[in-house]
């Protein structure tokens, strides 16, 4: 009787002191485990005599749930202490300031392109697209710009080692569409172009374009007229005035460039427009039979209108941006500030 005392001040004031859940199983392995001294001392009770052993055996199996509950209690306040221990680690200030995360945005170029698209979505017109690495017969020769054509000398061209060429427009794209798709048709192209170009503000050996081609029965310059304006005054949210120049590509008859009233000096003249009123926007024209031809069209049967729109020109026009170069630098104080 006097061991189970001992052993329980022993056992109470060990389980005091553990202070973790590794130490705690620990404890209750040697204290209340089967091969404990407790167990053993339970086991050997049947060789005592009779009359001591029912008394033992009630005050062992006291002791033992003893033993037991303060094993719960020790550990339901570790248990307790542990969680308040975390919470105050973890706090959260939920007044501190936010720090402000910066989200991606769509380049200018692409915002002012699917707008575009969407203008042109909205008269009929598919999205077409084409490689920008492509061969001679879709960026010249089925454009009516055979091998030696002073026209070739008017863009500057990349080439690849395999004699490949970097699309000097995205006019190659109306071929594509005229191998694949059977007219009447109507799409537009928006892309990447290149050319070696001496560098400039206003110049730069990658820039963006957008291509227009109709095609149908009996299209006339006054359908083309017409289509241009609308999309203009659409994208740029006012009405428009516009002019045709008469102008040289050999992939229309008759060519032209398109000019748009300055909006700066409404014509008066001023630095933007160069003192001239107007500001040239695009080319355009009804598509030359000879492009009908290479393209096994029947050019008596069908006619149509092209037009290539510099985007990059019309995004700077937009944003008030000064020099083309920003556009390819991949700066990203450049970019972050039109994000808007
Ligand atoms: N491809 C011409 C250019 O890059 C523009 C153009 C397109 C002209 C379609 C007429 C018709 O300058």
């Amino acid at each position: 009787m006097k061991e189970f005392d001992i052993f329980e001040a022993e056992a109470l004031a060990e389980l005091a002191s553990a202070a973790d859940t590794p130490a705690l199983e620990d404890w209750k392995a040697r204290r209340l485990g089967k091969k404990g001294p407790l167990s053993e001392a339970l086991k050997r009770l049947k060789d005592l005599p009779e009359a001591e052993r029912r008394e033992a055996g009630v005050r062992a199996n006291a002791l033992k749930e003893r033993l037991a509950r303060a094993f719960e209690a020790r550990s339901h306040a570790l248990a307790e202490r542990a969680i308040a221990t975390q919470l105050e680690g973890e706090w959260l200030d939920l007044s501190a300031p936010v720090v402000p995360a910066r989200a991606g945005h769509l380049h200018p170029l692409t915002v002012v392109a699917r707008e575009l698209e969407d203008i042109f979505i909205g008269m009929g017109f598919s999205i077409l697209d084409g490689p920008l690495v492509e061969d001679d017969w879709h960026n010249f020769e089925a454009l009516n710009i055979p091998p030696g054509h002073p026209a070739r000398d008017m863009q500057d061209t990349f080439f690849t080692t395999a004699g490949a060429v970097l699309r000097t427009h995205t006019s190659s794209v109306q071929i594509r569409t005229l191998e694949k798709y059977p007219p009447p048709l109507r799409g537009v192209a928006p892309g990447r172009v290149f050319r070696c170009e001496e560098l400039d503000a206003s110049h730069e050996h990658t820039f963006y374009q957008i291509e227009g081609l109709v095609v149908d029965r009996d299209i006339s310059v006054a359908h083309m007229l017409y289509f241009l304006k609308t999309m203009l005054a659409a994208a740029l949210h006012r009405d428009v005035e516009v002019r045709l120049r008469h102008s040289y590509f050999p992939f229309v008859e008759p060519g032209f460039e398109l000019d748009l009233r300055c909006s700066a000096c409404t014509g008066k003249g001023c630095s933007v427009c160069k003192q001239s009123g107007w500001i040239e926007t695009l080319g355009c024209g009804l598509v030359h039979p000879k492009v009908f031809k290479a393209c096994k069209l029947d050019a008596d049967e069908w006619s149509g209108f092209a037009f290539g729109l510099g985007l990059s020109r019309l995004v700077m026009n937009r944003y008030g941006i000064d020099d083309i170069r920003h556009f390819m630098s991949g700066d990203l104080r450049f970019v972050r500030q039109l994000g808007g």
